[in-house]
């Protein structure tokens, strides 16, 4: 049948029509807001390349966490800021550490919101790099001990979910190994699995002040021509213990998480990065874009392509926009 039988016009003629038969949901639960707390009290330094977004003291992220769970959000994934970084990252490790108290004081003044904790060694290593630096490289089996350390004290402190981003090899594996074996057998790792080397990740990286300070991330993190590489990566993963898997950066990666989606029956996270984050800003901010419809079209494409679980900047905002 064609023409002039077939007319898929007929189910868009006006918004009841169209939100009938509409294939795609947002919901506040959906999204996950990161942030980026730092040392001090009553802190508030804006990141000039993600506007509205700004590294707090832990007073204000709690704060902003009340403000999470009032909009329904689905949870926080935190990021820590040290006052001091050194070659071994040890304030990563610290059970004492900035995201360690944030958690902690989250937990106790938030009980309800479910707290995500970024686990890896960028923000604590003065070089910037994701791991221990041996010769010239990033040396992935001391930095197993690293991460698995880092993940335990984060479920020490309260953390619902740890979620790995550093790619090193085998690492699923250790921060389970190590979790299970000091009586956190139920805390869910969120692996950041197919995590590609992007300029994406540029304001992030002022953010936190993360910047590698000499080479770049392409020996851990994966090339961006590679899709079956992904699926690998996400395979072992899975084998060595993941709950969740997530792809990252988000929008100029839809097929990967579409593949994700289609192949493994774990949740899907993807993560709409500082760089798509700010680009969209900057459009809006020049009048060149609607905001609130670029922001609501880039997330439903993520979630379309099969993202169950959406880390994004714009989480207060979306959850805004769909209360409103
Ligand atoms: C650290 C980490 C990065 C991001 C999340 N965790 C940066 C990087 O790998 O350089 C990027 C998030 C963003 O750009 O919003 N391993
Ligand atoms: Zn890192």
């Amino acid at each position: 049948m064609a023409f002039p039988v077939e007319r898929p016009r007929r189910l868009r003629v006006n918004e009841p029509m169209r939100r009938l038969v509409r294939e795609t949901h947002l919901q506040p639960e959906n999204f996950v807001l990161p942030l980026f707390v730092c040392e001090g009290e009553s802190v508030r330094r804006e990141i000039s390349s993600m506007p509205g977004h700004a590294q707090t003291s832990i007073d204000l992220t709690v704060a902003e966490c009340q403000e999470a769970v009032q909009l329904g959000l689905g949870g926080v994934i935190l990021f820590g800021i040290p006052a001091r970084k050194d070659e071994v990252g040890s304030e990563g490790y610290n059970p004492a550490g900035i995201v360690q108290r944030a958690v902690r004081a989250i937990k106790r003044a938030v009980p309800k919101l479910l707290v995500i904790t970024d686990v890896c060694n960028c923000e604590y290593t003065s070089h910037g790099h994701c791991g221990k630096i041996v010769g010239e490289d990033v040396d992935n089996d001391t930095t197993l001990e690293w991460l698995a350390a880092g993940a335990l004290t984060h479920a020490q402190a309260g953390a619902d979910i740890v979620a790995p981003s550093d790619m090193m090899d085998g690492r699923v594996a250790a921060i389970r190994r190590k979790l299970d074996a000091n009586g956190f057998p139920h805390t869910p790792i969120l692996s950041y699995a197919a995590k590609f080397a992007s300029g994406y990740y540029g304001p992030f990286r002022e953010a936190a002040e993360s910047t590698p300070q000499f080479g770049d991330r392409r020996s851990y993190q994966m090339d961006a021509a590679n899709a079956r590489e992904a699926m690998r990566e996400m395979a072992l993963d899975l084998d060595e213990g993941a709950d969740m898997l997530m792809v990252k950066p988000a929008g100029p990666y839809l097929d990967i998480i579409a593949a994700a989606r289609a192949r493994f029956d774990v949740p899907i996270a993807a993560y709409q990065v500082s760089g798509e984050f700010a680009m969209i800003m900057a459009a809006a901010r020049n009048g060149w874009i609607d905001q609130d419809r670029v922001t609501m079209e880039s997330l439903t494409a993520i979630r379309r392509a099969g993202a169950g679980i959406i880390l994004t900047y714009f989480a207060k905002d979306a959850a805004k926009i769909l209360g409103a």
